[in-house]
């Protein structure tokens, strides 16, 4: 074998886009690549020295002593999805391969492990699954509602003739006959949207004309312990769809959020334009996307994963036919569109659907998309919020958007040498405004931005309220970082 001089195998190993980690035998990292930096969001210089076990969960810990044993015994090591955790709080999923290094007399001296980030790859083929799954209940729906419109045509005709012929008590059990038969009709009408065998017109129709129209008479029924907030983006946003199908996706949604917060709470419809890139949902390009919000009971994976499924309900049998979502993934796959959920379990969650835009030149689309002078420039970011779904939507949103973050629970504790501090006010075991004061005692002047879901908030910093859309928070944030400055030619 060749051997390869030492500075090209630390080039090597320095540019794999896996983090490459070594360490001793008892866990002191001694080698720490790029690839580690980047999944793990930590440095070189701050994981050399330090133990493995300060990285990954807290779970797993007791695995990682089973695995350092089983490698000082000369075995390797293979895991195929293990969770770890961005310093940022970002989950990410990792296969590792863990070898033992012996030295010239073949003892195990140290460890060396590759772990490649299989995030992505596991989340299409995840998706990828779930679209397999509803393809084949759509085929299999739609035949099922064929055969029985068919059976249903017969029964209602028959009915008919039948009412001509008799009268009294028999014509009431008729009616009944009859009514029971409508009933039936329009739940395989609306099987037969889900399976996409119902050919809809469609034309150009003004989404945020469709959601405002739409929330004002939703909020009407939906009861008065539930505040509807309807936030379409300032423009137009043409959409090629059909209205009546646009209505009832919105009445779907609303209706389901309503069931979802049994004591109230918030259920927000915003729209705006949206920037799809290579690795999206849909072939890249700019679409409208319809956020439906609610502060309700979330839902649990399960659940989550076959929410679309016709039939699947988790409501009692007089209260839930199951048909709501899967007829909204019917119309929205139809017109070429794409839906997707974020939901956490006693936090509530969000429907996120794209639809493709009207392509009429003669009607472009107003609806500004992220604002330029809104977009950061790798600055950092420390964001405090101790409901797990509501940090992670920040974050993701900032990061999408040119930001850098940090993000915690609850009061780090710790010198953060940060260009923005966001958070909560109200922190499980502390308060915004405290944590900002501790950190301007070392940095005066740093910019500090609050978030309030209902707490009336005494402050002179500017607060976000809750609900925002990631406009708002952009706006929110860029309107407190100091303005750039361009340098003098
Ligand atoms: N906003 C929401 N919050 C929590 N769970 C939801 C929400 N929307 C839908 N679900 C879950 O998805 C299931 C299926 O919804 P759907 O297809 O509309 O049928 P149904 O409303 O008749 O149960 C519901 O039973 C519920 O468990
Ligand atoms: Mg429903």
């Amino acid at each position: 074998m060749v051997k390869l001089p030492a500075e090209m195998l630390a080039a090597i190993v320095e540019q794999s886009s896996d983090a490459i980690i070594a360490s001793t035998l008892d866990g002191t990292i001694t080698l720490w690549n790029a690839g580690a930096e980047r999944i793990y969001g930590y440095s070189a210089g701050e994981a050399l020295g330090r133990h493995l076990s300060e990285f990954i969960l807290p779970g797993r810990v007791a695995a990682l002593d089973a695995s350092l044993a089983k490698l000082a015994a000369g075995q390797h090591v293979q895991l195929d999805e293990v969770p770890r955790a961005h310093r940022d709080g970002t989950a990410v999923l990792v296969s590792v391969l863990v070898s033992p290094i012996r030295d010239e007399h073949g003892r195990v001296v140290a460890v060396a492990a590759t772990e490649r980030d299989i995030t992505d790859q596991k989340r299409r083929e995840t998706e990828s699954a779930r679209a397999a799954r509803l393809a084949g209940l759509g085929q299999l729906a739609g035949g099922i509602a064929h055969d029985f419109n068919n059976l249903l045509a017969i029964i209602l005709n028959y009915a008919d003739f039948l009412a001509e012929e008799v009268s009294g008590e028999g014509a009431h059990d008729l009616a009944r006959i009859r009514d029971a038969a409508d009933r039936a009709r329009s739940l395989t009408g609306q099987l037969l949207l889900f399976a996409k065998r119902e050919p809809t017109q469609v034309a150009v129709v003004e989404l945020n004309e469709v959601v405002t129209e739409a929330g004002e008479l939703l909020s009407r029924t939906i009861g008065a312990q539930i505040e509807l907030v309807c936030r379409p983006c300032a423009g137009r946003i043409p959409v090629l769809a059909n209205r009546g199908r646009l209505d009832q996706i919105l009445l779907n949604l609303v209706i389901n959020a309503r069931d979802a917060m049994p004591d109230g709470g918030v259920v927000m419809l915003a729209t705006e334009l949206a920037e799809i890139c290579a690795d999206g949902p849909l072939p890249p390009g700019r679409y409208a996307r319809l956020e439906v919000s609610d502060t309700g009971t979330g839902m649990t994976a399960e659940v989550r994963d076959r929410l679309f499924e016709p039939f699947f309900t988790t409501k009692p049998a007089d209260r839930g036919t199951g048909l709501g979502l899967s007829t909204v993934h019917g119309i929205i796959e139809e017109v070429g569109g794409h839906i997707g959920v974020d939901s956490t379990p006693g936090i509530g969650t969000t429907f996120r659907i794209l639809l493709p835009l009207a392509n009429d030149p003669a009607d472009p689309p107003t609806c500004p998309g992220p604002d330029e002078d809104h977009l950061g420039h790798g600055e950092l970011v420390a964001v405090i919020e101790d409901e797990d779904a509501v940090r992670d939507l920040v974050v993701r949103i900032l990061r999408e958007h040119g930001y850098r973050t940090v993000a915690a629970s609850r009061d780090p504790g710790t010198d953060l040498d940060v260009a923005l501090l966001i958070s909560d006010v109200e922190l499980r075991d502390g308060s915004g405004p405290a944590v900002a004061e501790r950190l301007r005692a070392v940095h005066p002047g740093l910019p500090v931005l609050f978030m309030s879901g209902y707490h009336e908030v005494d402050t002179a910093e500017p607060v976000l309220r809750k609900p925002f859309t990631a406009a708002e928070l952009l706006a929110a944030v860029a309107g407190v970082l100091p303005a750039k400055y361009t340098l003098s030619q």
